[in-house]
């Protein structure tokens, strides 16, 4: 298995960061499909806990909440986090969902994934065992990007060597840089019918403002990059004094983010 984002306090800030900015298209999902106080969620590749707080806010005290993730020291932090808020309904389990089933006896009521099936070698296997895991009548939901987008306007040549770079290290390492579009498809393909409904959401905001994003990005996946021969250390360092000139000379230039795209599916 390579996981080709970091593991440092960096990319596990980066990470909550990112969450802070889709709670709401996440939030809005988890209602549009009913979640509802006392419902048993599972949140596969927990990573920092943030959607976990988004299900522990909805599901109460009577609700049950576990989140999965191959990191175990990201995990335990995250519930420590959400339990230290008062959501003592949050509960975390160790595991690498592409090898043996982590996941406790039962079924749940919403089975739910984001940024998760982009990091597997194989989305349909796991998707098919997502959908094990939801209880009949229960949903599963999943929420991935389509990065093929991510442009600026007006375009600068920085935003090339991120397409290079951080996107070609993804493909590199047999990563699907489109796979959000393909979520319907892998549905079909792993539980028999298309998703009841998809949600496309996208992101303008300054380059000012994404820049962060961008150079936190190709900063985590740098080492990936360099063992597999898509990044040398001197175009990393380029990269990262082009984009921080770029931020200052052109910051109301305008980003086009990954659009997060949620498909879900009621058992
Ligand atoms: C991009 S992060 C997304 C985290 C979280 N779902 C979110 O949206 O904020 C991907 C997470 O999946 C976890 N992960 C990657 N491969 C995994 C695997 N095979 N089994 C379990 N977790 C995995 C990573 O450790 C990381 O926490």
């Amino acid at each position: 298995m390579t996981y080709v984002m970091g593991r440092t306090a960096a990319e596990y800030a980066r990470l909550r960061d990112q969450a802070r900015i889709w709670a709401d298209a996440t939030g809005t999902l988890l209602d549009t499909v009913g979640l509802a106080p006392g419902a048993r969620c599972l949140d596969v590749g927990c990573g920092p806990g943030e959607t976990m707080r988004l299900m522990a806010q909805r599901v109460g005290a009577t609700g049950r909440v576990v989140g999965v993730d191959v990191d175990g020291d990201l995990g335990r932090a995250a519930v420590d986090r959400l339990v230290e808020d008062g959501h003592r309904q949050c509960e975390f389990v160790e595991g690498d969902i592409e090898r043996a089933d982590p996941v406790p006896d039962g079924g749940f009521d919403l089975v739910f994934g984001r940024l998760i099936l982009l990091h597997v070698a194989d989305p349909v296997a796991v998707l098919r065992r997502m959908w094990e895991w939801t209880a009949p009548g229960g949903t599963l939901v999943v929420q991935d990007y389509d990065m093929r987008g991510v442009a600026l306007d007006p375009p600068l040549p920085v935003l090339d060597e991120w397409r290079r770079g951080f996107l070609g290290t993804y493909a590199a390492a047999g990563r699907d840089v489109g796979l959000g579009h393909r979520l319907p498809r892998l549905f079909a393909e792993a539980t028999g019918a298309l998703p009841d409904g998809t949600v496309v959401t996208g992101r303008i905001d300054r380059l000012a403002t994404t820049g962060g994003m961008l150079a936190a990005t190709y900063r985590s996946v740098t080492p990936v990059g360099i063992t597999l021969g898509t990044i040398t250390e001197a175009q990393a360092q380029r990269f990262q004094a082009d984009l921080a000139e770029a931020m200052t000379a052109h910051p109301d230039h305008q980003a086009l983010w990954p659009l997060l795209i949620g498909a879900h599916r009621r058992r």
